[in-house]
């Protein structure tokens, strides 16, 4: 409680396992079926209620990024953009943000890692810690290709391991954290992995050895997906349009979920109803405010 939570949407690398998709565009600015990836983990942040973000991305990729997203005012939110000279590894993030960070919790999520499941905000909101660190425990079929905890009987974290040969448990750790002040601190101890990078599950080490982190498991009727390889790219796309087409539902649209938690107001809304743009994506917003009147 009390400290105000500052939110990191880290959108950087180079995307080489999407190349050539990447070499003259953003990986996080790629579409997931009818949006930009980066809308898909800025809106699961806007749902738990986080309204103040930091955005790290490439130089090259910055300003493109603010031209899709803004300063957030039109959503309710605010985004504020930091250069990240040189991929060094999640974790290195923290350095980056250090001055937006000073003295506030931190959240961070890769900008692509998408979440959808019923009730998910709600159980994500109600797994923070203040003290410590929380990350999640989500069942893969794949675990080596992930960060990977080992929980005892009562889900208490034993063991963390970054990409095991031969993995322990089939807990991948989804790229999603919520941390207390102290870890730009502990980032700061951190060095590079043998892969050359400052690692987040080095991070999270840190806080279980502490006997600081929090583990929740996030059920087997919540998606996590991400857009880091062709075939992921592809079907998280295709998981989104069947969902949206079967409900007629919008998943991850930034205007709809300012309104509906009451970030912005419905003169506000009406006018990114109203934008002159007659679209599709104009039509389903013009019909979301009808419906919520
Ligand atoms: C990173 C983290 C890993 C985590 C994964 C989630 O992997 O290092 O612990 O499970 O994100 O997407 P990377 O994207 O560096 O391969």
């Amino acid at each position: 409680m009390g400290k105000p939570w500052k939110t990191i949407i880290l959108a950087g690398g180079t995307g080489s396992r999407l190349y050539p998709l990447t070499h003259a565009v953003n990986k996080h600015l790629l579409p997931i079926y009818d949006k930009p990836m980066i809308y898909y983990p800025l809106s699961i942040m806007m749902l738990v209620g986080m309204r103040d973000f930091v955005l790290i991305s490439s130089p090259d990729a910055l300003p493109q990024l603010q031209r899709l997203l803004g300063d957030g005012s039109q959503w309710g939110v605010q985004f504020t953009y930091r250069a990240q000279e040189r991929p060094g590894g999640i974790a290195q993030c923290f350095e980056i943000a250090a001055d937006d960070i000073e003295g506030a919790n931190v959240a961070l999520i890769l900008g692509d890692n998408i979440f959808y499941g019923s009730g998910l905000p709600e159980h994500i909101s109600a797994a923070i810690t203040y003290d410590g660190a929380t990350i999640f425990g989500y069942e893969v079929a794949n675990p080596s290709a992930f960060g990977v905890v080992t929980l005892d009987a009562d889900d208490r974290p034993l063991a963390l391991v970054e990409k095991p040969e031969t993995p322990q448990s089939n807990l991948a750790v989804p790229g999603l954290y919520f941390y207390d002040d102290q870890v730009l601190e502990i980032a700061r101890t951190l060095t590079p992995s043998a892969r050359g990078e400052l690692e987040i599950t080095d991070v999270n080490k840190a806080y279980l050895a502490m006997g600081k982190l929090n583990v929740s498991r996030l059920n087997r009727g919540t998606a996590w997906l991400d857009g880091g390889s062709h075939s992921a790219l592809y079907e998280a796309g295709q998981f989104i349009k069947v969902v949206e087409e079967r409900t007629g539902l919008k998943i991850a649209c930034p205007e709809e979920i300012a309104y509906r938690k009451g970030f912005i107001s419905k003169p506000e809304f009406m006018a990114l109803v109203d934008d002159g743009l007659d679209t599709e994506y104009q039509a389903y917003l013009r019909r979301i405010a009808r419906e919520i009147g």
